[in-house]
């Protein structure tokens, strides 16, 4: 079996292309939705991923501003920024980067943003929500996923799936989403024993772990839908060779840039036991962003 391909990029730009039209309705409203992005640091992946989320806003037609602080800015200075993104009634939605720097406790961020204007779904008051099955932002990652199976025709109800990573990102905000949909679910991570054997029950199995190629065939029951969330920076040859065996396009990325990217999935053996997988870039990258749209939308129809 060679795995088809999931294809986040056009469900992404499908969620883009209707969020463009109820941005548009809202501004024959009066009203042009607004997303301030927080960013603390110089982390490079960090830094590409706030830059794509502003150029994606902007291109549906949402007002966005990115606020940039070297990695040193304290604790109170970062909260006194949210509090005032609270108090502006011009701003819908706020979105702190992760990981913030060390010295900063990060469940006080996110808790002292406004759940009414909190784009990512991570405050506790929208996390119990969601869990309740009470409306809430829903953490944009988990959110893409759901859309891209749904969209895709993946049928979820009554199937087994397993997720592998406990984040309050990915892992936990997924797993509430699966069974919302009827799933049987099962949350695996670093000490789940026999990781292997409970990922073979899966019909259905995500992967957000975040170590390059772990996932092997191996873990995947043939014929299962796969969703690899990882996006894993690898730099040796000898990786890129045993991941891409034969692949002279990947060989010459790497050549050219020094890297190339892979996902928690192993590129050489889990599309032949998988159905349907996706690509690592292009499967749930544009999926985070667009549901960060959508969110936005939904946070200024809401609050206006
Ligand atoms: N860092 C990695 N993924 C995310 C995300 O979905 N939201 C935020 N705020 N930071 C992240």
């Amino acid at each position: 079996m060679t795995a088809s391909i999931l294809d986040g990029k056009r469900v992404a730009a499908e969620i883009r292309a209707e969020v463009a039209a109820d941005v548009a309705r809202l501004a024959g409203e009066g009203i042009t939705p607004d997303l301030d992005v927080v960013l603390v640091g110089e982390d490079p992946a960090s830094h590409v991923y706030v830059n794509a989320k502003a150029n994606a806003a902007r291109s549906v037609g949402i007002r966005e501003t990115t606020h940039r602080y070297p990695r040193d800015l304290d604790q109170g200075a970062l909260l006194a920024t949210i509090d005032r993104l609270n108090a502006d009634s011009s701003v819908d939605a706020i979105l702190v980067q992760l990981p913030l720097p060390k010295h900063i406790d990060t469940a006080r961020v996110l808790e002292s943003i406004d759940p009414a204007k909190d784009a990512d779904g991570f405050h506790p008051v929208n996390v119990g929500r969601l869990v309740q099955g009470k409306p809430a932002p829903v953490p944009c990652t988990p959110a893409g996923i759901l859309e891209l199976l749904v969209r895709e025709g993946v049928e979820i109800a009554g199937k087994r799936a397993v997720v592998v990573g406990r984040s309050d990102i990915v892992g936990k905000p997924m797993a509430t989403l699966l069974l919302k949909a009827d799933a049987t679910v099962t949350i695996a991570h670093s000490k789940t024993r026999d990781l292997p054997g409970v990922c073979r029950e899966a019909d259905i199995l995500i992967v957000a772990l975040g170590r390059a190629g772990f996932v092997t065939g191996e873990y995947v029951k043939p014929g299962a839908v796969v969703v690899d969330v990882g996006i894993n920076r690898v730099s040796r040859r000898e990786d890129v060779e045993r991941f891409f065996p034969g692949d002279a396009v990947r060989l010459a990325e790497w050549e050219k840039k020094g890297s190339t990217l892979v996902g928690d999935c192993d590129p050489s053996s889990v599309p032949e036991q998988a159905s349907r997988l996706t690509p690592v870039p292009g499967g749930v990258g544009p999926l985070t962003i667009a549901r960060l749209l959508f969110n936005t939308v939904q946070l200024a129809r809401a609050r206006r």
